[in-house]
């Protein structure tokens, strides 16, 4: 009998990882009597999140494509992308044939500044797509008050932000037109590589279904499986693909994964809030580091634990702050990514001139610190680092 050490490093796949691994297999990929795996990832994920649909994908990347795509983004449409953002989401709108177009955000919050979304609508806007950065909501009521009075469409990226909620208590991914997790290595929940995308309109999850299921004509908002009569699905007359597709289609053995880890969700987020609560109590009265800002009654699922290092103001050099972390025992600290439009990918494209200055003025302060800490014990060591740390450069914690 297969076993994974719970103290290893595989700790967070001591679930029912190898058991649904072993059904699919045992099953010769096909469905067994629960359904494909891919349909019960699906079904539970949707329900989890309360959504009416749920189409599991090969990444948090082609979500987005598709998503895109089956939202009428092409030639000449923009995307509105938050500047703080991984490459992945200045990418996906040119996949889709059409741009995306930076806007600038919160200084504390980190989030997309809902009244920089204003200035930079244009008449070839399509979509607004909020990224709820490092577990956190972005200012939904705000974003979709916007896109109501422009009739455009929100397309929330939720790859690192499962369960956390914004101030009304709602889940991020269920308020704008659709939403989309990743289950990459380093996400709360993972397959290795893998996404899935909800929302709760039949028509655009069919279309979305469609635009990664490599434009089947027999594929529903529902299922990626529907019997057809065989007598037809034989015949050389059978038609199959009713409009344009990629192959992003979740695969059985990373979809065995991911469902073993949806049914664990609550518990790896929990883990995760516990780590940047602990953090959060730690920098309380800190002069050289300030937490993304949460607002009342909002929950960040925490990701990440992110916080603005102001120690550049005193005199502190960022990349000695890490080192001095990292020799007290601390895990590393990661920079936030280069502003999309500073990447050298972007160089041809029309993002290469954009200006976000609260994002380029952040993004060379920020520190992310990892939350993905088992238990209490390896929470206290990163704490008790932090502390330490903060200390050595004369902080008063
Ligand atoms: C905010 C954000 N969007 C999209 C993605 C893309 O997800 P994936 O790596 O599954 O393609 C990531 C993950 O790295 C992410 O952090």
């Amino acid at each position: 009998m297969l076993t994974i050490d719970p103290a290893g490093p595989g700790w967070r796949f001591t679930g029912n990882e190898l058991r649904y691994l072993t059904e699919v297999l045992d099953n010769g990929f096909s469905a067994g009597a629960d359904g494909s795996m891919v349909e019960r990832v699906e079904a539970l994920f949707a329900e989890t999140m309360g959504l009416s649909y749920a189409i599991g994908f090969n990444s948090g990347t082609s979500t987005l494509h598709a998503a895109m795509v089956a939202l009428g983004v092409g030639p000449g449409d923009e995307v509105i992308v938050p500047a703080l953002s991984p490459g992945m989401c200045g990418f996906t709108p040119l996949h889709a044939g059409g741009r995306a177009v930076v806007v600038d955000v919160d200084r504390d919050t980190f989030l997309m500044d809902p009244a920089d979304v204003e200035h930079r609508i244009t008449d070839r806007t399509r979509v607004i797509m909020p990224v709820h950065l490092y577990g956190q909501v972005c200012d939904m009521d705000a974003l979709m008050a916007i896109a109501a009075r422009h009739g455009l469409k929100v397309l929330e990226d939720c790859a690192q932000c499962y369960l956390g909620t914004d101030p009304k208590g709602r889940i991020g991914g269920t308020i704008g037109d659709a939403g989309s997790w990743s289950f990459e290595n380093s996400k709360h929940l993972s397959c290795g590589e893998g996404g899935i995308i909800g929302c709760d309109d039949a028509a655009l999850a069919e279309s979305i279904r469609k635009v990664g299921g490599l434009g089947f004509r027999n594929l529903t908002a529902a299922s990626g499986k529907v019997r057809v009569d065989r007598d037809k699905l034989q015949d050389p007359a059978w038609a199959r693909h009713d409009r344009i597709g990629y192959n992003y289609r979740l695969g059985g053995l990373p979809a065995a994964v991911a469902l073993a880890q949806i049914e664990r969700m609550r518990a790896f987020i929990d883990l995760r809030i516990a780590m940047g609560e602990s953090f959060r109590r730690a920098l309380a009265g800190s002069a050289l580091l300030r937490p993304q800002a949460t607002p009342e009654g909002a929950v960040n699922s925490h990701y990440t634990f992110a916080a603005r290092f102001d120690g550049l103001d005193h005199g502190i050099a960022w990349q000695d702050f890490r080192k001095t972390f990292m020799s007290q025992g601390g895990d590393g600290i990661y920079a936030a990514w280069m502003p999309i439009h500073k990447e050298p990918a972007f160089r041809d494209t029309a993002l290469a001139g954009a200006r976000c200055p609260v994002t380029e003025w952040l993004q060379t302060r920020l520190m992310q610190f990892t939350t993905n800490q088992r238990d209490a014990a390896e929470r206290d060591a990163q704490v008790d680092a932090l502390i330490a740390t903060l200390r050595h450069f004369g902080d008063t914690v």
